[in-house]
């Protein structure tokens, strides 16, 4: 018997979860008989959400909250309407996040700042706001969605990839504070995930490139050693596996087809 596995019932907050990884994440603890409380900036996106979770999962229980988590007042509202209908957020993952590609030379503050704000700095933040509830009640799970270059560096993404080896680093140290407290705090490390993100980046290649958008997207899925993109199924799966499990805490877990090996 482990005392701190995962019941069923259990408040999430996923942010970011209007697409891609985020809202994938939501639908599978939406599925394992969790609350999920999805957030993101825009409210249409969080209503399909919501309602594509409700046609797989008829008895989910899922409050789309409209959130700008590089904004204070936002996340404060966010956790407060969560608290509000369940109490207490007792598993957080920190999805939402954003990417773009330039050189270094070309990258201005504001692109720096940004980079940092939305993949760095709003998850401290929406961290900071859970924890006190965690720890009083001695049990919580925090994941970050980084990236795989959290453990590399890769050329035309600086600010990406400073960001997201800084969440790395906030990730580690948290857990490493926490351990005894039954908070994990870990990171999911994906390659080229088959999101709307990376549908962003398929047509950023091929116009800066002129290759077709088939040869750019390919261009992608040869970057992970398996030869395709990530689906978000395998996301949601390693972000299942953190939040069951107790003992798995400070890792930044690779789902990236091979492509970094720690
Ligand atoms: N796709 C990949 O290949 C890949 C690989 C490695 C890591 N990741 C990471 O995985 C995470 C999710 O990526 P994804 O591919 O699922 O991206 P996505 O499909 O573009 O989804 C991003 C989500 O974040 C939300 N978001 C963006 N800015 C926000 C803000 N300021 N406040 C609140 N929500 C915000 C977006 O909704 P709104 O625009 O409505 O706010 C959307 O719901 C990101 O952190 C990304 O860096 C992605």
């Amino acid at each position: 018997m482990t005392p701190e596995r995962m019941t069923p019932g259990r408040v999430c907050l996923v942010t970011g979860a209007g697409s891609g990884i985020g809202a994938a994440v939501a639908g599978r603890l939406a599925a394992r008989g969790h609350r999920v409380a999805t957030a993101a900036r825009s409210r249409d996106a969080l209503d399909a959400v919501a309602a594509s979770i409700r046609a797989t999962t008829p008895q989910a229980e899922v409050l789309p909250v409209t959130a700008d988590v590089t904004d204070d007042g936002d996340v404060e509202a966010m956790y407060r309407a969560v608290e509000d209908r369940w109490g207490p957020v007792e598993v957080l993952v920190a999805a939402a996040g954003t990417g773009f590609g330039k050189a270094l030379v070309d990258t201005t503050d504001e692109e720096w700042r940004g980079a940092l704000e939305l993949n760095l700095t709003a998850p401290f933040r929406c961290l900071r706001r859970a924890l006190p509830a965690m720890l009083e009640r001695r049990w919580g799970r925090v994941v970050v969605i980084a990236s795989v270059v959290a453990k590399r560096g890769e050329a035309q993404v600086a600010a990406y990839t400073a960001s997201k080896h800084g969440v790395l680093g906030l990730v580690r140290s948290a857990a490493a504070e926490l351990a005894a407290t039954g908070v994990t705090v870990n990171a999911i490390c994906p390659g080229y995930v088959d999101t709307p993100m990376t549908d962003h980046t398929v047509r950023a290649i091929s116009a800066r490139s002129g290759r077709t958008l088939a040869e750019a997207r390919d261009t992608l899925a040869r970057r992970q050693p398996i030869g395709r993109l990530i689906t978000t199924d395998e996301v949601a799966d390693a972000v299942g596996f953190c939040v069951e499990n107790g003992a798995v805490t400070g890792q930044g877990i690779n789902v990236d087809g091979g492509a970094v090996q720690s």
